[in-house]
């Protein structure tokens, strides 16, 4: 059991810690990993510890058992994403995932790859306008953010919105934004940890008002596909589709006494897949393109590889995305030193024992960061050097299996992790063949690390139209 006196000296890094959170200051936590390679606790009140990890022997120890997700993140995130697949647990969890998987089957994803890039040349048509008359600098994690929500409304929901060329759908991605921001903030502030206090706060009114958005925009996109079943009209392009996209799939759900997906279970799993779906896929596509901007070398790679492969690029296959290995290694390395997901958390059911003795108590709550995993210098060598090379095939065989977990692993892990690996190499390979990026040193960036880690003030890229191949 780690003693008191241990759990005492270990918070030295608490006060770091809170600069870390508070000002998403991601060296901080760097300096504490390097002092603490394994772990360190972090007290938030006199009654709750989180206990952070990043060691990959005890990674694999929590990801192989089947702790619940956290009872603060699962109560504070519910009203953005309700009792969805990520914040279920146990038998209910079991059954949706098990009914939800074949929404992402291979010959499925097949048939997204047109759509993602038609999402993709729309954004690049608008960079192009842009662009027209000069190289320019653009914040592209706006247009990313977009396009992407474009992509999933269409794939999983096979709803058109022209969300990238409307801009009624930009209160959407601020409420988002902010909501995670208020959540993350309540979650490491004792006080508001109990409801009234939260509620009768200024971010408890905002977070209302911004949570009333995010319904609203869930409720639409099930309500029109309810009408339009009713009625016979197709509302969106269902008659054109020969799969049974996501959302057909949660309204014909039907567990094991034959009864359907209640109306809140059906709202929770959209939302869930909604922002799940593509909050993440964006962040990680902007910084791709970050890392490339930063090392025109590996730009350079990558685009002569997506040349050689997709010549103008305007047809993509899935044989050819299998071809893109550099590509790939570079969208790897970006996962390693800047995952999306920068942390996930489970509350200990009974006391754990680690590999090296150390145990801990029912009760305590284990954050996993997979930064500090991915930026543990006991793991990786020179942590902070973006080196693809890693992730060659001699160079991975290596390596722990629970070192590198961008999508986490076990049972427990991402169902959307093909989905996202199609769509950023889309998003790459076809922003290379049109654009180079370069960084625009007047606008150094900054992290948001509110559950997904997004550049806080937006990503101004320096891009230069290239000419057609
Ligand atoms: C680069 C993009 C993505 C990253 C880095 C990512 C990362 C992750 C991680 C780390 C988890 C584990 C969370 C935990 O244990 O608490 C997870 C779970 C999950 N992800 Fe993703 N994800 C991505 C894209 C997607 C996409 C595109 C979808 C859906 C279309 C998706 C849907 C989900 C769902 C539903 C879960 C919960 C799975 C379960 O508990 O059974 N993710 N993701």
């Amino acid at each position: 059991m780690i003693s008191t006196a241990a759990i005492l000296e270990f918070s030295s890094p608490a006060q770091q810690l809170f600069q870390f959170i508070q000002d998403d200051n991601m060296e901080k936590l760097e300096e504490i990993i390097e002092k603490y390679p394994r772990a360190f606790p972090l007290w938030i009140g006199p009654f709750q510890a989180f206990f952070y990890i990043c060691d990959p022997d005890y990674a694999k120890t929590v990801l192989n058992r089947t702790d619940p997700k956290s009872q603060y993140v699962q109560k504070f995130l519910s009203p953005l994403i309700g009792k969805g697949l990520v914040a279920l647990d146990g038998p209910k969890w079991f059954q949706h995932r098990r009914l939800l998987t074949p929404a992402f089957h291979f010959n499925i994803l097949k048939a997204y790859i047109e759509v993602m890039t038609h999402s993709v040349k729309t954004m690049l048509d608008k960079w192009e306008k842009v662009c027209s008359t000069r190289d320019t600098t653009v914040e592209v994690y706006k247009h990313i953010n977009l396009m992407s929500l474009d992509i999933i409304m269409k794939c999983t929901f096979s709803k058109e919105t022209n969300c990238q060329t409307n801009s009624t759908h930009d209160p959407y991605e601020k409420a988002i934004f902010e909501v995670s921001r208020i959540v993350f903030q309540r979650l490491y502030s004792f006080l508001h940890h109990s409801d009234i206090i939260f509620k009768l706060s200024p971010q408890g009114h905002r977070f209302q008002k911004l949570n009333q958005v995010l319904y609203q925009y869930t409720d639409t996109i099930i309500q029109d596909r309810k009408k339009s079943l009713q009625t016979g009209v197709k509302q969106d392009n269902t008659q054109k589709r020969k799969y049974q996209d996501f959302l057909d799939i949660v309204l014909s759900a039907k567990d094991e006494n034959g009864s359907s997906f209640s109306d809140t279970d059906v709202h929770s799993e959209v939302s869930t897949f909604l922002l799940a779906g593509h909050d993440s896929v964006a962040a990680s596509i902007s910084w791709v393109l970050y890392c490339l901007a930063q090392n025109p070398e590996h730009q350079e790679r990558c685009r002569e590889e997506v040349r050689g492969i997709l010549g103008d690029g305007s047809s993509i296959t899935w044989d050819q995305l299998g071809e893109m290995s550099y590509t790939t290694m570079c969208i790897n390395e970006t996962f390693r030193l800047i995952p999306a997901v920068p942390s996930i958390s489970r509350d200990l059911s009974k006391p754990l024992t680690f590999p090296d003795g150390c145990t801990l108590p029912a009760g305590i709550t284990v954050v996993l960061s997979i930064w500090g995993l991915h930026h543990n210098p006991a793991v990786w060598k020179n942590p902070k050097v973006f080196d693809p090379l890693r992730f060659s095939k001699e160079n991975s065989d290596q390596r722990h299996p629970y070192a590198y977990l961008p999508f986490s692993a076990g049972s427990r892990n991402c169902i959307g992790q093909q989905f996202a690996m199609i769509e950023l190499k889309v998003a790459i390979a076809l922003i290379l063949l049109h654009f180079r990026v370069t960084p625009d040193p007047t606008r150094p960036l900054t992290f948001s690390n509110h559950f997904i880690l997004k550049p806080k003030n937006g990503m101004y890229l320096h891009l230069e139209k290239l000419p057609e191949c």
